[in-house]
């Protein structure tokens, strides 16, 4: 949520700026801006309501030199996105300016004393301008502008990655953070950077130091910089990390849309994922995991948000089905609204593609104070989320996803609780070993089952596009397909803004039927199984009140082919006849794709921006 950038070094900043701000369109696209240290000692303020090529644009008629810079792109959390309350934020005379990603909780207070004590008068509606004028206060008072930050940092509360540049220290970018992620970038040629996300650098350098909470980095423009302890002044040698992120994952190749690229990817990324955790012998392997985490535990608590959530849903069907350990899943937000029950034989298993959710945060943090175990599952190496769990993180290596809706990192997420539920379902030995055998085998089946259903998109296109008119959905599954129902309303609602429920098909006889009528299209997973029936029976009760019934089903599919009005067929998975029980277990990878594309088809239709739908951002930094 907010993206910041930075640069110091010999070449003129604005470029990197803009170039990497684009990367980070996805954090926040409300407005953005830039601030540069002119040659002449001048900061430059140039900000634009709206996506970022409206300031492209509008530096494209400025001439602004300067090898000194800081960005942003704003998602608002205070403060409507206008001109004025895009970051930077710059004090009175614009001799200090910050980019901020967070929220300064006590802003108010500070606020009405910089007003009665200084005289200053505000712009923004903003809680981060007072940052920018506390430091200018401190500046006028005779601190350097890195003791101002200090100081600064001792009277603000709440949430902050902050950048600054100020003409006290020209050639400098000032840095710290505290429950925000910020990074250093070390490049070649002396040149040093900063971002709120890594892959914002990747074009740049994969050399990155990740900063902690409350340590201030000081980057100057020969390439030095250092990094202290702001509570007791001690420099720190700097831990540097390589990231692995391949460039690739930034451009969208032959799509239109970097969605259709992530759905694509999809069958590749778990081809990957099982070569490294399944070997031919079909034993799993974490290497690295330290297997300690699951000694002695007798309950699993799944936290995530949004997909992940889901994702995290599967996998408590998966690990009570496969491993008999009780396991609850709560969503972080709300696990955060009591007293959690936790503790040292409860593991918690925390999900989260960007690794920087504020809620999964906050609710990891809380697990961990009753002293329950971590293991984390994540797309990011470097993330807050893996910097908590550094032995027992599984990441699922789907590579940097740029598209708003989370796609590819569903799936992968979903790969990692089926490997790990299956790892443990091995140790506690509740599955015989031809189940085991089985569920493994028909896991390695799974990519080239996902390309077949992919080669049918346009098939599916043509099937979905004559309810572009509707504008409510309901989406309905039984067993492990209903997390997956959810997942496709939620696909749907992201990127066409129109209304869609997902719903336990048998949860709906018991109230959501009465808002069934002839505009309100169900759309039923029913793929062969121990619930196809009951699932078949329900979208029958839907049709009979005017429903138009679309039906995802198998191929050869006969029942249900002939109830809905509209079939979406995918390719049979492993036949079970030896385990009917787990006929449908590996079926999520198949029904979800078909709902993916229908969410994209439909949006693409409706000329909706489906990689940065509005009022959304990629990672969710506030709580
Ligand atoms: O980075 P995370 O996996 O923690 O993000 C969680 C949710 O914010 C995220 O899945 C969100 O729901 C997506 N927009 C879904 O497409």
């Amino acid at each position: 949520m907010c993206g910041i950038v930075g640069y110091v070094g010999q070449e003129n900043a604005l470029d990197f700026l803009l170039n990497s701000l684009k990367v980070l369109e996805y954090r926040g696209y409300d407005s953005s801006g830039v601030a540069i240290s002119s040659t002449d000692h001048k900061i430059n303020v140039v900000k634009a309501k709206g996506k970022l090529n409206n300031l492209i644009n509008l530096t494209n008629g400025l001439n602004i030199q300067g090898n000194v810079g800081i960005g942003h792109t704003r998602w608002a959390t205070q403060g409507v996105p206008s001109d004025i309350n895009a970051h930077p934020h710059s004090n009175s005379n614009c001799s200090v300016a910050i980019v901020h990603n967070g929220i300064i909780s006590n802003y108010i207070d500070l606020k009405e004393e910089l007003v009665s004590k200084h005289n200053i008068e505000f712009t923004s509606e903003t809680d981060s301008e007072v940052v920018a004028h506390l430091i200018g206060v401190y500046i006028e008072e005779g601190l350097s502008t890195k003791e101002a930050l200090i100081e600064s940092t001792k009277k603000i509360k709440g949430s902050y990655a902050l950048s600054v540049i100020s003409k006290e220290d020209p050639g400098k970018i000032l840095l710290t953070c505290n429950d925000a992620p910020l990074v250093v970038g070390v490049g070649k040629n002396k040149d040093l950077y900063c971002a709120s996300d890594s892959a914002a650098l990747l074009k740049y350098t994969n050399q990155i130091i990740r900063l902690k909470d409350h340590q201030i980095a000081e980057l100057s423009g020969n390439g030095e910089f250092t990094i202290m302890d702001s509570h007791n002044g001690d420099f720190i040698s700097p831990e540097v990390q390589t990231m692995n992120f391949d460039p690739f994952h930034l451009d969208k190749g032959e799509y239109k849309h970097f969605l259709m690229k992530e759905i694509h990817e999809q069958p590749s990324i778990i081809r990957n994922l099982l070569g490294i955790h399944l070997d031919q012998d079909l034993n799993i392997n974490f290497e690295g995991l330290d297997e300690a985490v699951f000694n002695d535990i007798n309950r699993i608590i799944i936290i995530g948000c949004g997909t992940a959530y889901y994702a995290g849903l599967i996998g408590k069907y998966l690990l009570e089905s496969f491993s008999r350990i009780p396991c609850e899943i709560e969503f972080a937000s709300e696990l955060l609204a009591r007293p959690i029950l936790a503790d040292e034989r409860t593991l918690v298993v925390a999900i989260s593609q960007s690794g920087e959710t504020a809620d999964t945060l906050m609710a990891v943090k809380s697990a961990l104070s009753k002293g329950a175990r971590l293991l984390t599952i994540t797309n990011r190496p470097e993330s807050t989320l893996a910097a908590l769990a550094q032995n027992t993180t599984i990441l699922i290596r789907a590579g940097i996803e740029v598209s708003v809706a989370a796609t590819k990192s569903f799936t992968a997420q979903v790969v990692c609780m089926y490997l790990l539920s299956l790892h443990l379902a091995a140790k506690v030995k509740e599955l015989n070993p031809e189940e085991l055998k089985w569920l493994k085998s028909s896991l390695r089946a799974i990519p080239l089952i996902m390309e077949q259903v992919l080669s049918r998109a346009e098939e599916y296109r043509e099937k979905i596009l004559p309810f572009a008119n509707k504008t409510s959905f309901i989406f309905l599954g039984r067993g492990i397909n209903y997390p997956v129902a959810m997942e496709g309303a939620l696909k749907l609602k992201e990127l066409t803004y129109v209304q869609a429920t997902g719903y336990a098909s048998g949860e709906m006889k018991h109230g959501p039927i009465a808002t069934i009528d002839e505009n309100v299209p169900t759309v039923s997973i029913l793929l062969p199984g121990p619930t196809y029936h009951k699932a078949l029976h329900n979208l029958i009760e839907a049709k009979t009140r005017g429903a138009p019934s679309i039906a995802i089903v198998a191929d050869g599919d006969k029942e249900a082919t002939r109830e809905a009005n509209v079939v979406f067929s995918v390719p049979e998975l492993p036949r079970a006849d030896e385990f009917p029980h787990l006929q449908d277990a590996l079926s999520p990878f198949v029904s979800v794709v078909p709902l993916q594309l229908i969410a994209y088809y439909l949006a693409e239709y409706l000329g909706k921006d489906v990689d940065q739908p509005r009022n959304l951002a990629k990672s969710v930094t506030v709580e």
